[in-house]
């Protein structure tokens, strides 16, 4: 038996079996590369879906973690330890929000948001001040709150009943956002880009919107940066990409570089409303998760990776751009950053599956959406290798005349 079906094998005895993996176990990485247990090596545009900005094995987040990890790992949140205000301290000078509460995962820092949401709501207006506005198609994690602020039905299905308070609107529609909040509403919460919904950007039009009508009606503007904060749009925030200042800023996956860190930040004006007792967690800012934080955010900066996104996420639209100008299969380029999609004609899976056996890792999402979420070192020539074998996978260019149409 080999190495990969023992794994296999076990996992289909003992797991729960929630997940449809692609067929192929990683056993190491290194830089902007994975590799299996046979040795053979992937260029890896998913980083573990946005986690590894970093890419792997990063020197300075080894030594962080061994270092860490031989003094202490964890305390419990009943001590002091050295690195959560440390930590604290450089998020709200990056976001220019004035407090945080660290959790273990994106949906906890979700979690958080929303309880932190309803207290200032009711503070402000009585118990009726509890509804949630959230976007259709929108994803934020899989708890009870969660996913009673994620709309899209194949996620919900099963679970209901969920939170009742919640008024779904299509993302960009301000008139749908008009109607839907009203004074009991407490908060608004959106992803400025959506992820596992298929990388659709929120127009500035409609996050200002949203920002106007939560001043008016003291509700919470909440952003669900998980996945396309900390540096993916090439900003240290996708609301500074955005122009928009949310009061509460949900953050997870790059955050510790791997280890289950996240976090909601929140203004002073709504942090207040939180008292001893109210909220709390075991695991969340323990000093070894907070450590390798403050490291993540001083790499970022020393090493210049913002830049890096910046430089090469505009190299990755145009040269997906010139797969959709050329590639019948391909219908458009969403995103920025590193953080794209480009749209498919057909089922994303296969080509995700293909790309494996010619040694690149792709992320298919929303069934015909190949996602990009690289990690932050990528360069030039790596974007050249992904789309070499695209053009490989893509099949059947577009005839002359439609070049032509979509030219036009
Ligand atoms: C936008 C967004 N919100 C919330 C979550 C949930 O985060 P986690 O899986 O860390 O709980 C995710 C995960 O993909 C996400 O992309």
């Amino acid at each position: 038996m080999s190495r990969f079906e023992q794994i296999t094998d076990l996992e289909k005895r003992y797991l729960l079996q929630t997940y449809n993996r692609y067929p192929v176990a990683l056993e190491k990485g290194k830089g902007v590369f994975v590799f299996d247990f046979e040795g053979n090596r992937y260029l890896d545009f998913v980083s573990g879906i946005g986690v590894n900005a970093l890419g792997h094995a990063h020197p300075r987040i080894v030594k962080a973690i061994r270092d860490q990890a031989a003094k202490v790992i964890h305390l419990s949140n009943l001590y002091y330890n050295e690195y959560q205000g440390q930590l604290a301290e450089r998020l709200c000078q990056l976001s220019g929000l004035d407090r945080a509460f660290f959790q273990n995962s994106g949906t906890e820092a979700i979690e958080g948001s929303i309880k932190l949401a309803r207290l200032a709501g009711h503070r402000a207006g009585g118990d009726a001040k509890c509804r949630l506005v959230a976007l259709e198609g929108s994803y934020h994690g899989r708890t009870f709150g969660a996913l009673s602020l994620t709309g899209q039905e194949k996620h919900r299905k099963g679970f209901e009943p969920l939170l009742g308070d919640v008024t779904f609107v299509p993302q960009n529609d301000i008139a749908a956002l008009r109607a839907a909040i009203n004074g009991n509403t407490c908060a608004i919460v959106l992803e400025p880009i959506f992820g596992e919904g298929g990388i659709l950007e929120c127009s500035e039009e409609f996050l200002r919107e949203c920002r106007a009508l939560a001043a008016q009606h003291q509700a919470a503007l909440i952003f669900d940066e998980i996945q396309c904060g900390l540096g993916r749009t090439g900003t240290m925030f996708a609301f500074q990409t955005f122009g928009v200042v949310p009061d509460i800023l949900a953050i997870a996956k790059p955050i510790a570089a791997g280890l289950p860190l996240g976090a909601f930040l929140a203004r002073e004006q709504f942090a207040t409303a939180i008292s001893p007792g109210q909220h709390g967690t075991t695991f969340g800012g323990g000093p070894l998760a907070c450590r390798v934080g403050l490291e993540y955010l001083a790499i970022v900066e020393e090493e210049k990776l913002l830049e890096n996104v910046a430089r090469v996420g505009a190299y990755l639209t145009q040269q997906l751009q010139m797969l959709v100008d050329k590639y019948a299969a391909t219908q458009g380029v969403r995103g920025r950053g590193f953080i794209q999609g480009l749209v498919l004609d057909i089922p994303a899976r296969p080509l995700v599956e293909q790309g494996l056996t010619e040694g690149v890792l792709f992320n298919a999402t929303q069934d015909t959406v190949l996602r990009f979420l690289p990690p932050f070192l990528l360069q030039e020539k790596h974007v050249d290798k992904g789309i070499r074998v695209l053009k490989k996978l893509l099949g059947k260019k577009r005839k002359k005349q439609q070049n032509v149409e979509s030219a036009a």
